[in-house]
């Protein structure tokens, strides 16, 4: 796709800081743009002037000193006169409309979907298909013209031509040159979990847990044929009987125009997210996770420019530290089990375990450190191996390179209750390079066993400098049963876009409902978009 990547690019370089603040976007500006990694921001200190807050079971958004918040907007708000904002928002990216960023596009993943709450839940017998296309429409993802008015708060701009949805009835092509199951497009995106932005200001949105909605195969292990189908939880095959193989994908979408398509070159598994890296010739390195207990980290290079078609996928072996390849030609025992490259990226999680991937505890979100370069990979947790609690690790590619095939992995931090947190899950780097993080604690589980110091999920911030470099300080809480997703910076660092997800996901029925974020009384739980500021995010930031 063809979409002003200097623009974007430009803007990065410049937003609309002033003065001190242009040393420390040259990292962030490299960190798209080229190998070469600036040495950081060596005269700045991070001056954190607030209080970690204490945990919480609030059924609300607290806030640490200094911080602000507005909602932006929540599951049903009209963003047209004819399209409404889906459920269960995770990744948000900001793809600036003019110089300063005061207007701008904001991509929303919608994720999954609380049958109970939207009123539709029915076993798969009985569901009618009004229920399923309501949800259909539920999910997928949104497109908002946003706008900062004089006062500092934001609102979406209804009468934009940007404004709109891609659900799961919106035809999908394969950007590949062979059919997928048979098809050349795909009906549909759905599953949409964490994502990434590319250096032309596109978006990648990834397909996490796609198993519930039209099921999966089942293969032959000795002739891949498809022995049986596992039925989705959502009921819709009944009425729709689209193939489990068309999702799954990384899914490109251009933010002015909607055009999507998935990018088959990156394989399909329950992706988590998608970072990715220019290097200095112009061809682009994806870092991806396959979110599940023991499944891999996988990273993309293309071998030409800006190409997301034409490229190698590797798959993580951390014992060794090495990206081996899931090229059909590179391995007899790839040759023996599959019958063509395709296949192999059809059926990636297998091949991966085949050619020795490591097993990992639910490799979730990946952030490039603007200042290092060092890749930071959230695992979550693994509980049926003695994981509770999870893990933040860096990963640094040998030479600096992010085209190595050799790299060093080492752990940054580690969940437990000392530590104070379980279960990390988003992570984004600010303008300064201090890293914040987000937890993922089900609903079912918070506050619970041997999460008892966690009743409420968190958002975290960890300074790189000054007096309280390192330390761990808790900056929001979520409400009842919620986490926050998609943390994503404005480029001028005066403004964190924020997705709460899955308040009141315990609720058993519409009469028995464990959260009212965020309209309060007894209305029923909405996930919602919110923008963080004040003069706390600003001064971290001298900006
Ligand atoms: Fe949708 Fe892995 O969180
Ligand atoms: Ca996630
Ligand atoms: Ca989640
Ligand atoms: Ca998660």
């Amino acid at each position: 796709m063809k979409y002003s990547r200097r623009s974007f690019l430009e803007f990065l370089g410049k937003g609309s800081v002033v003065g001190a603040a242009s040393f420390a976007l040259a990292p962030v500006l490299h960190a798209c743009k080229s190998e070469i990694i600036s040495p950081g921001p060596v005269s700045y200190d991070a001056q954190v002037g607030f209080k970690s807050i204490t945990v919480s079971k609030a059924d609300q958004v607290r806030l640490a000193d200094g911080f602000t918040q507005e909602l932006l907007v929540k599951f049903g708000d009209p963003i047209s006169d004819k399209d409404y904002f889906g459920t269960h928002n995770d990744y948000l990216a900001f793809i600036p409309l003019n110089e300063d960023g005061s207007e701008g596009i904001l991509w929303s993943n919608h994720e999954y979907l609380d049958p109970v709450l939207m009123g539709t839940y029915a076993p798969a017998e009985v569901k009618t298909i009004e229920q399923v296309e309501k949800e259909q429409y539920a999910v997928g993802g949104s497109l908002v013209h946003v706008q900062l008015n004089a006062q500092g708060s934001w609102s979406i701009n209804k009468e934009s031509e940007y404004n709109r949805r891609l659900t799961a009835k919106t035809s999908i092509p394969f950007l590949w040159d062979d059919p997928i199951d048979g098809s050349m497009e795909a009906i549909g995106t759905f599953a949409g979990c964490a994502g990434g932005v590319t250096p032309w200001g596109t978006i990648l949105s990834c397909e996490e847990n796609t198993d519930q909605y039209y099921g999966e195969y089942v293969y032959d292990e000795m002739n891949g044929v498809v022995i049986d189908r596992l039925p989705g939880g959502y009921g819709w095959k009944k009425y729709f009987d689209y193939s489990p193989e068309h999702y799954g994908w990384v899914v490109e979408i251009n933010p002015k125009t909607g055009e999507a398509h998935k990018l088959v070159a990156l394989g399909r598994c329950a992706h988590e997210c998608a970072t990715m890296h220019q290097l200095e010739d112009g061809r682009v390195v994806v870092y991806s996770g396959d979110d599940g207990n023991d499944r891999c980290l996988y990273k993309y290079i293309s071998h030409k420019p800006n190409d997301l078609k034409d490229g190698t996928l590797y798959v993580a072996n951390l014992e060794k530290g090495e990206w081996i390849s899931l090229k059909y030609e590179d391995h007899a025992i790839l040759q023996e089990k599959f019958k063509s490259q395709t296949e192999v990226l059809v059926r990636m999680r297998e091949a991966a375990y085949l050619v020795g991937g490591s097993r990992l505890n639910r490799p979730e979100d990946i952030e490039i450190d603007p200042v290092t370069g060092a890749v930071f990979i959230s695992l979550t947790n693994n509980k049926p191996k003695g994981d509770l609690h999870g893990s933040i690790i860096k990963l640094t590619e040998d030479s600096e390179d992010k085209a190595s095939l050799t790299f060093k992995t080492e752990t940054f931090l580690a969940g437990s209750e000392e530590a104070g947190f379980s279960s990390p899950d988003n992570l984004a780097f600010d303008l300064r390079g201090n890293l914040w993080f987000t937890t993922d604690v089900g609903g079912y589980t918070l506050g619970a066993g041997e999460y008892d110091f966690m009743p409420c999920n968190s958002l975290f911030l960890v300074p790189r400098s000054g007096e309280r470099a390192g330390e761990l300080i808790r900056v929001a809480t979520a409400p009842n049963d919620a986490e926050f997703t998609g943390p994503y910076f404005h480029p001028n660092g005066k403004y964190l876009f924020l997705s709460v997800q899955h308040p009141g996901e315990t609720s058993s029925s519409l009469e028995d409902l464990a959260s009212h974020w965020p309209e309060g009384g007894d209305s029923i739980p909405l996930s919602g978009v919110i923008v963080i500021s004040g003069e706390s995010l600003t001064n971290l930031q001298h900006v």
